[in-house]
C-alpha cells in the first residue's frame, strides 16, 4: 500500500476520502501523529503529517523511526516521503517539482538506524541508490500522465536545521554536487532501507538556497508557503495517476 509523509505546507490531503486515523505504538516512540487511512480512486493509501498535524516537530526533532515502523506496520510498502526544499542550481528554482535520486547526508546527532539495540544485528544495507527506481519511475510516469512538470532526478543535501544554511553552506553543498537541499531526507531514506520499504521523495521546490537567487532577496517564510501551496495543487492528480489501477 502506498504510504505518503507530507512535509511543510502538507499537513493534510485535501480530497483525500478519509476512513480514519489510528494511533499506532511503536518500539522507537511516538509518530509525529495518529496514520490517517484514506482512499483515492477506491485505492487504499495512508498519510502521516511529517510535522505532526499542527507543524510543531522540527526536522531534527521529527521521531523518523517511529514514522517509518508505524507506516510498515499499518500495511505501508512503498513511502512516497513529499518534502520541501530549497533550489541550489538553475534548473531547481522556486516552484519546480523534483524527483532527486541521489542524497548526501550532512545532518548530525539523529539516530539513523535501526540496529543500535543491544545484541542486534548490524545491517550494512546497500544504499547506493537511496531512492527505489522502480517506485521513482511510477512517479515519474504519473506526473506525465497528469501533465505536470518534473525535474526527473537531482542530488538531495540533507542539512540538519532548523535554521537555514549559510552561503558558505550552500556553496560548499554546490561543490559537492548538490542540487537541492531539503532537512529531513536523511535518516528518513535510510531507515527506509532498513525496514525493506520502497521509497521514493518528490521535492518541492520553495526557494531559492542561500545565496542561489539570482537577484539575490533574503529568504521569506510567506514565499517559501506560497510556493509549497502554488505546486502542492499537483499532488493529487500525479496521486490520481499513480493509483490507477
Ligand atoms: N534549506 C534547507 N531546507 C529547506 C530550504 C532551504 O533553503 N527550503 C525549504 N527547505
Amino acid at each position: 500500500m502506498l504510504a505518503i509523509i507530507g512535509g511543510s505546507g502538507l499537513t493534510d490531503l485535501a480530497n483525500l476520502e478519509i476512513l480514519r486515523r489510528e494511533v499506532v505504538r511503536t518500539p522507537y516512540g511516538e509518530p509525529s501523529g495518529p496514520i490517517t487511512f484514506g482512499r483515492i480512486h477506491g485505492r487504499d493509501l495512508i498519510f502521516l503529517a511529517r510535522h505532526g498535524y499542527g507543524h510543531t516537530i522540527a526536522p531534527h526533532e521529527v521521531n523518523y523511526r517511529a514514522n517509518l515502523w508505524a507506516l510498515k506496520q499499518s500495511g505501508g510498502s512503498e513511502i512516497l516521503a513529499v518534502a520541501s526544499v530549497g533550489g541550489i542550481r538553475t534548473a531547481f528554482g522556486p516552484g519546480k517539482l523534483v524527483l532527486p535520486h541521489q542524497i548526501i547526508d550532512y545532518t548530525w546527532g539523529r539516530i539513523s538506524t535501526l540496529c543500535e539495540a543491544p545484541g542486534s544485528s548490524v545491517l550494512h544495507v546497500d544504499f547506493g541508490n537511496p531512492y527505489t527506481e522502480s517506485l521513482r519511475l511510477d512517479l515519474l510516469a504519473a506526473c506525465k500522465d497528469a501533465g505536470v512538470g518534473v525535474v526527473a532526478g537531482g542530488c538531495y543535501g540533507a542539512t540538519q536545521g532548523p535554521r537555514l544554511e549559510t552561503k558558505a553552506e550552500i556553496a560548499r553543498l554546490r561543490r559537492d554536487g548538490c542540487d537541492l537541499v531539503g532537512m529531513t531526507g536523511m535518516p528518513e531514506a535510510g531507515l527506509a532501507r532498513e525496514l525493506g520499504l520502497s521509497y521514493a521523495s518528490l521535492c518541492v521546490v520553495a526557494n531559492w538556497a542561500a545565496g542561489c537567487d539570482p537577484a539575490d532577496t533574503e529568504i521569506s517564510l510567506e514565499e517559501v508557503l506560497a510556493n509549497v501551496e502554488s505546486v502542492s495543487g499537483h499532488l493529487l492528480p500525479i496521486l490520481e495517476h499513480l493509483l490507477e489501477p
